[in-house]
């Protein structure tokens, strides 16, 4: 092989081109990854579902039966399965960029996409809060939002881009960001 084509192989390789959409629970990662998907003509991918099928149940009973660290530790791993997907639009669960270990996993994926939301919307958006073992606990459900939140904001800034999905439905949400990833594809070639 002469070396131009080995190096343009070598190069596709490297690339991960994924859209990654990370961000608190509630700000619509789920619904607009789906509608990113279609849009963009591939299947989405959604690490909590990959949690659940490895670990064959519901993700709050992985929290309850085996603990926070073994659902993290599910996460890490599924995190590492994506490395060689291409071309994908994946949703990462919300406390997965907070974990150290998975920064560079995450930043390897592609064009990261952070969504945000008011508290007030969040708190609209959560249904019932039994279904989200990291806001578990006695005590006002808004301030465990708020305080979470907060603590986790600076570990979203891995975001190549943030979208505010408080004002925006979630077709208006998914087209900007699909609008945004295509700028950034052709930025790659
Ligand atoms: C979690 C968020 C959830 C899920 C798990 C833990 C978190 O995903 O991974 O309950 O730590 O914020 P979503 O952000 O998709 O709700």
């Amino acid at each position: 092989m002469r070396q131009a084509s080995q190096d343009a192989c070598r190069s596709h390789v490297k690339m991960t081109n994924n859209l990654v959409l990370i961000g608190f629970m509630g700000t619509g990662k789920t619904t607009i990854a789906r509608l990113a998907s279609r849009l963009l003509g591939v299947e989405p991918i959604e690490v909590d579902h990959m949690i659940e099928q490895r670990a064959g149940k519901p993700i709050p009973s992985i929290f309850q039966e085996d603990g926070e660290s073994a659902f993290r530790s599910l996460e890490t791993k599924c995190l590492e399965e994506l490395q060689e997907v291409r071309q994908s639009v994946i949703s990462v669960g919300g406390g997965a960029p907070c974990q150290e270990l998975n920064v560079p996993i995450i930043k390897n994926l592609g064009y990261i996409v952070e969504l945000t939301a008011s508290a007030d919307a969040i708190l609209e958006r959560i249904g019932d809060p039994a279904a989200r073992p990291m806001l578990a606990g006695t005590g006002e459900l808004r301030e465990r939002i708020e305080s979470l939140m907060a603590e986790r904001e600076p570990h979203y800034r891995i975001a190549h881009n943030r979208v505010s999905t408080t004002l925006l439905s979630s077709k208006q949400s998914s087209e900007q960001i699909v609008e945004q990833y295509r700028k950034w594809l052709r930025g790659q070639h």
